[in-house]
């Protein structure tokens, strides 16, 4: 077996394994896939201000989103259809994510159903991210499973209100398998597989659901999916108490700003207001503490998630998110910062960003 040291060690590793449809679906983005590139790159042309002789002989990367304590400041992003990846499916991502100590967010378009995760790894906290189907009674369905088995906050996908088009899917040919439809969907028979689920979706959703939402719900509204400060200001005005600033991994509309660019102007916009999170492109430790520099309260990481589940199911999850874990303790102590709270901006320069 190859050396599994980094997060790049466990894309190899599962790009062995994983049938190369689904890895078109997985590891590809839209377009040029340029947003995806650059969601990387954007890292790379921040520069980190360490602090010497500070005393760092205990360091904790232990944080907390929406009051709920986690690990570290990086928890496990929403990912559809994960029973293409490994056959421990969002189970193995659950108990991963739990052995490693923190949240997961599980995706309206799951292979496992909200009861069946928390049955997976009790106690462990998670968060359900919604889809807006055009029969809504779909999405209240789901929601309400959700909630019952104690998933403590609800963050809504903004940014996909049609599907991007993504050339590595379509080439190859990328259909969810028998088996991999939608658990909830497939539970109300209703009888379609793979990206169909996705056509299902309502595109005529606005703000005025965020506020529905939260009236309704009564937990925490996170609205995932902005690169904009004009869109965190109506995500507060609406009652959302967290925002993910994403644009879904280069996913959806290439050409879009790199989400660790965008971050500066929503922390500027909404920091007071909301926790800011980020995802896009976190692949090490260090991405980490850069974006907590820059005001992020926690990062969420998606594709490296997947690389874990496929070559090693639960194990592996837990494997991807030890390394993150480690390495951002690691930059936690040479940046001169004893936990997550004490990085503040003037551990980053962005002169080149
Ligand atoms: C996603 N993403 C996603 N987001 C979401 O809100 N609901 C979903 O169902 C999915 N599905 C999905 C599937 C796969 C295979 C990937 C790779 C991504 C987007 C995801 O939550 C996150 O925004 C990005 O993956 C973050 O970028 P990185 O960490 O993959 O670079
Ligand atoms: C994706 C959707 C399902 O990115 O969020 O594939």
């Amino acid at each position: 077996m190859e050396q599994l040291l980094t997060v790049d060690d466990a894309e190899r590793l599962a790009e062995q394994v994983v049938p190369t449809d689904a890895w078109g679906y997985i590891a590809g983005g839209a377009g040029d896939e340029r947003t995806m590139r650059w969601n990387r790159e954007a890292f790379s042309r921040c520069r980190l201000r360490y602090r010497v002789l500070i005393d760092v002989s205990d360091v904790s990367t232990e944080t907390i989103v929406l009051g709920t304590p986690v690990s570290m400041p990086v928890l496990v992003a929403p990912m559809a259809y994960q029973q293409i990846a490994h056959e421990e499916h969002e189970l193995g991502t659950a108990r991963g994510a739990a052995a490693a100590g923190t949240l997961m967010c599980l995706s309206t378009v799951a292979t496992a159903t909200p009861a069946e995760v928390a049955a997976a790894a009790p106690g462990a906290p998670r968060w359900l991210q919604i889809y807006v189907f055009k029969d809504r009674g779909v999405s209240d369905e789901i929601v309400a499973e959700a909630l019952d088995a104690g998933f403590s906050a609800l963050v809504l996908t903004a940014d996909l209100p049609v599907v991007g088009i993504r050339d590595r899917e379509r080439r190859e040919a990328f259909d969810t398998p028998e088996g991999a439809v939608p658990a909830f969907v497939a539970a109300r028979a209703r009888a379609v597989g793979g990206e169909a689920a996705l056509r299902l979706l309502d595109a005529g959703v606005e703000w005025s659901y965020v506020s529905e939402l939260r009236e309704r719900h009564g937990v925490p509204i996170v609205v995932k999916g902005l690169v904009t400060a004009e869109d965190a200001r109506l995500a507060c005005d609406h009652g959302a108490e967290g925002v993910v600033v994403s644009n879904h991994g280069g996913r959806q509309l290439d050409g879009a700003v790199a989400s660790l660019e965008a971050l500066p102007e929503v922390v500027e916009a909404v920091g007071e207001r909301a926790e800011v999170y980020l995802d896009g492109g976190i692949r090490r430790g260090t991405d980490v503490v850069t974006a907590l520099a820059l005001g992020a309260r926690a990062v969420l990481v998606g594709r490296p998630v997947i690389y874990g589940l496929a070559f090693g199911g639960a194990k592996g999850v837990q494997q991807v998110l030890e390394i993150i874990r480690d390495e951002t303790e690691n930059a936690l102590a040479l940046l001169g910062c004893r936990s997550p709270a004490e990085v503040t901006r003037a551990h980053v320069s962005t002169t080149l960003l």
